[in-house]
């Protein structure tokens, strides 16, 4: 792996060789998140714009160059990423917004973006020889570990909050791990991660405190680019909870804009639910000091309160002169009605977040309407049938007559 120099911490700046550390900077407990380091003059020379255009392989693995895995390492046998991204003319005529883009990532193999750190982190674990991977997830981070463990036959524990929608905990189920629901919070799940990983030594995929969760994350960037032939859009949409999402796409941007691929990097506009909206308040306040809160919220993959990777997500913002919005459930409701009904996506509660902040920077004229903007999508809307019905509201139910039909379409 001699394109990786190693890791630097991204409060205090120290660098770590790679086998100095395994997960964070040891000056701050678990919360000093590391960035990975690349040498960009050997990695300049194996990712060429020339290059991707011969690549086949439409995966995120097409990026393996700027991945901190092995050159040899196998990937898995799934299709992960290189999902799509639509221009839709409803929609966009709705909005009148002639260059909105939705990137739907519920279009994974696990139906959720998070297949992207996930195979990374089972890549990785495969790499250093360590048997049982482990998470805590709300749901899609240890549904997508859970499938990618699975394509190669590894063993996965993992520890959710127990009001998990039922459909990520039957994935999970599903896809033979060991689930453990945890009686309490997303936060809760992820300290018992934290403490079972060091007590059976099994290797930790936990969100932001595992460096490689950023680093397959950023592959979203890595696509919308090149889906966009190298014009960077404006801005990006991206609902955070932990909001390492945010912060692995701000780093995918950053690692292209310093090989010189795109001559910009896009504003990033980060969007909470109001009852789940720690780094907007950060934000806020104009600090990187992350206040935890009692997160509530319909959208249970942002529902978080403490995030783990808060201090790069802020900066990911505040350095893109981005902006935090924050969504009410209601909002998040109508948004996922909109997006299925005008642009035929469905997404969870989660997902559509990303889209309702969308409209509320057009309500507040944060935004041109000609801008060249993205709107990513995380999750599908079948992962939580419940909210769906929700926001669809339930079917009619009629008499097996055709009289009956006539009767309800009067
Ligand atoms: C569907 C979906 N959207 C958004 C997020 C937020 O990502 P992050 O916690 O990295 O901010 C998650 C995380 O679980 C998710 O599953
Ligand atoms: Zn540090």
């Amino acid at each position: 792996m001699d394109h990786v120099l190693g890791f630097r911490c991204s409060l205090c700046g120290q660098e770590y060789s790679l086998d100095e550390i395994e997960y964070v900077c040891p000056q701050h407990g678990d919360m000093g998140n590391v960035d990975v380091v690349y040498d960009f003059k050997k990695v300049g020379k194996r990712l060429t714009k020339r290059k991707l255009t011969g690549n086949h392989d439409y995966s995120i693995w097409r990026y393996r160059a700027l991945l901190p895995i092995e050159p040899d390492s196998p990937p898995l046998p799934l299709q992960i990423g290189w999902t799509p991204l639509y221009r839709s003319g409803r929609l966009n005529g709705m909005l009148k917004m002639p260059n909105l883009y939705i990137k739907d990532d519920g279009r994974n193999p696990t139906a959720s973006f998070k297949d992207r750190a996930s195979s990374v982190a089972v890549v990785k674990a495969r790499e250093l020889g360590r048997r049982v991977i482990t998470t805590a997830s709300t749901g899609n981070a240890g549904a997508a570990l859970a499938g990618m463990a699975a394509s190669i036959g590894q063993p996965a524990v993992i520890f959710a909050p127990e009001t998990a929608p039922e459909a990520k905990v039957a994935q999970l189920l599903m896809f033979g791990a060991q689930v453990l629901l945890v009686k309490g919070n997303y936060d809760q799940a992820f300290d018992l991660c934290l403490q079972a990983s060091r007590e059976f030594g099994w290797y930790c995929r936990n969100t932001g405190y595992n460096p490689f969760t950023a680093e397959g994350k950023k592959t979203a960037a890595l696509e919308i680019c090149e889906q966009l032939n190298w014009q960077a859009p404006d801005r990006i949409f991206i609902s955070v909870g932990d909001g390492n999402i945010i912060s692995g796409i701000h780093k995918g941007l950053k690692d292209l804009y310093a090989l010189g691929m795109i001559d910009k990097v896009p504003k990033l506009m980060g969007v909470q639910a109001v009852g789940s909206a720690a780094c907007a308040n950060a934000w806020r306040r104009h600090t990187e000091k992350i206040t935890p809160v009692a997160a509530q919220t319909i959208a249970d993959s942002i529902s978080v309160d403490l995030p783990r990777d808060g201090v790069r997500a802020v900066r990911a913002v505040t350095q893109t002169e981005g902006a935090f919005l924050t969504v009410s459930d209601d909002d998040i409701l109508d948004a996922m009605r909109v997006l299925a009904r005008e642009a035929a996506v469905f997404s969870e509660p989660a997902g559509a977040t990303a889209y309702a902040g969308l409209v509320k920077a057009l309500r507040r004229k944060l935004i041109d309407r000609n801008e060249t903007i993205v709107v990513l999508i995380t999750g599908n809307g079948l992962k939580d049938v419940k909210s769906a019905i929700k926001a669809a509201g339930q079917a009619l139910r009629v008499e097996p007559t055709l009289e009956a039909v006539k009767q309800l379409r009067r």
